[in-house]
């Protein structure tokens, strides 16, 4: 599959509609190795869980490093992204603005869950949360990108609601200080934001997410790249088709790399959110950067996702171990 190749998608295309972030920072006592003593092989399990999963669909990995993003945005790195909605409560995953999470990637998650459970010794003994920070982890180093060690001990969160989304993600027409403010709330620097903002480096995204960059009122944006402009309105001949997702970087869409710093020196964003990064003077100094320098970028996005995972993590009564990760206990 190759750059800008669209893929069928269920869920409606989406423009969200967010405010401010409510902080949820939490210093809590992770550390690599968390599970020595329990199930000392729970990273190897894990990670060939994910590649098993990785060879079937590359999809695995935009879908996985998504939703580690959603989780830790929402509520904090626990878990409550997996949960499933009962009939009593729609759970975080269902939010109608919910992102469009791409179903691989919660099934990357069970997957490595069950492939730990089938060790007698680790059954029951690692959280879904932890699990989903290893995969993240693993399907990044997949993919070519930077390779780190995982701090783990997180809790599986006690609650998921699709109220608790409102005003925790970006909406991808955010200016640069709208995404600095939303990194902010959660202990994100600026430059923290502008490393992780290369996650779409990988996966898709709905034609709605940028229709309005191509047709309407505002059309075309001036700081969208002519020929992929004329592209993407070959791909999205309607505009906002919900079957339809195009790769965010169209030049290396399998490859986590720098590749999407050098796409937005040529315009080359997908997202008004990703292209403001270089339109605005404060930040263009670090895209360059980066751009430059695949080593620069991985030692920022590696710091920058360490910080992330440590988002709101439950400890003690916070939160539990969940015998199924997307069912609440
Ligand atoms: C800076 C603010 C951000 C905004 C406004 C944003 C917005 C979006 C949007 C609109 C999509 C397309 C969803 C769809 O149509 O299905 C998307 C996809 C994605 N985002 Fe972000 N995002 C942000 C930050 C992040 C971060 C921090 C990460 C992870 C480090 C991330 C990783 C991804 C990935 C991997 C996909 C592709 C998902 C897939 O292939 O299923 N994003 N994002
Ligand atoms: C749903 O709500 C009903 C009535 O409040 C309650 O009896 C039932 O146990 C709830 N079910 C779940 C799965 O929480
Ligand atoms: C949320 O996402 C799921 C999975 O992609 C999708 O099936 C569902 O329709 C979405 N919900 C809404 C309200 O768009
Ligand atoms: C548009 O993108 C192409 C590469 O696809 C690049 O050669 C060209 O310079 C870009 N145009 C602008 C104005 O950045």
């Amino acid at each position: 599959m190759g750059g800008g190749i669209a893929r069928p998608a269920a869920a409606a295309a989406l423009l969200l509609v967010v405010a401010a972030a409510r902080a949820t920072v939490c210093a809590a006592q992770l550390r690599r190795n968390y599970y020595a003593g329990v199930c000392p092989e729970v990273e190897s399990i894990v990670r060939g869980a994910v590649a098993r999963k990785y060879r079937e669909t590359f999809i695995t990995v935009g879908a996985t490093v998504h939703l580690f993003f959603h989780d830790c945005f929402v509520e904090g790195c626990d878990a409550s992204v997996i949960v499933a909605s009962t009939p009593n409560s729609t759970a975080e995953k269902d939010h109608p603005v919910n992102l469009s999470l791409a179903g691989d990637g919660f099934d990357t998650v069970l997957r490595a869950r069950a492939a730990v459970d089938a060790v007698p010794r680790c059954r029951g003994r690692v959280s879904c949360a932890d699990i989903l920070a290893m995969a993240a982890r693993d399907a990044i180093a997949l993919a070519g990108g930077p390779s780190y060690a995982v701090e783990l001990g997180r809790l599986d969160g006690l609650r998921s609601a699709a109220s608790s989304v409102d005003g925790r993600l970006a909406p991808p027409s955010s200016d640069l200080d709208q995404l600095t403010a939303l990194f902010a709330a959660n202990g994100l620097s600026q430059t923290d934001m502008i490393a992780l903002s290369a996650g779409h480096t990988v996966g898709f995204a709905h034609c709605g997410t940028f229709a309005g960059r191509i047709r309407g009122p505002s059309a075309p944006d001036p700081a969208l790249n002519r020929s992929l402009a004329a592209r993407l309105r070959a791909w999205c001949p309607d505009g906002v088709d919900p079957r339809v997702a195009v790769t965010m970087d169209v030049v290396t869409p399998r490859a986590f790399d720098n590749q999407y710093f050098r796409n937005l020196r040529n315009g080359m964003g997908l997202l008004a959110s990703d292209q403001v990064l270089y339109t605005d003077p404060r930040s263009r100094p670090t895209v360059d950067a980066w751009a430059q320098s695949s080593e620069a970028f991985g030692r920022a996005f590696v710091t920058a996702i360490t910080k992330m995972g440590r988002i709101g993590v439950k400890m003690g009564a916070q939160g539990n171990i969940r015998r199924n990760c997307a069912v609440l206990d």
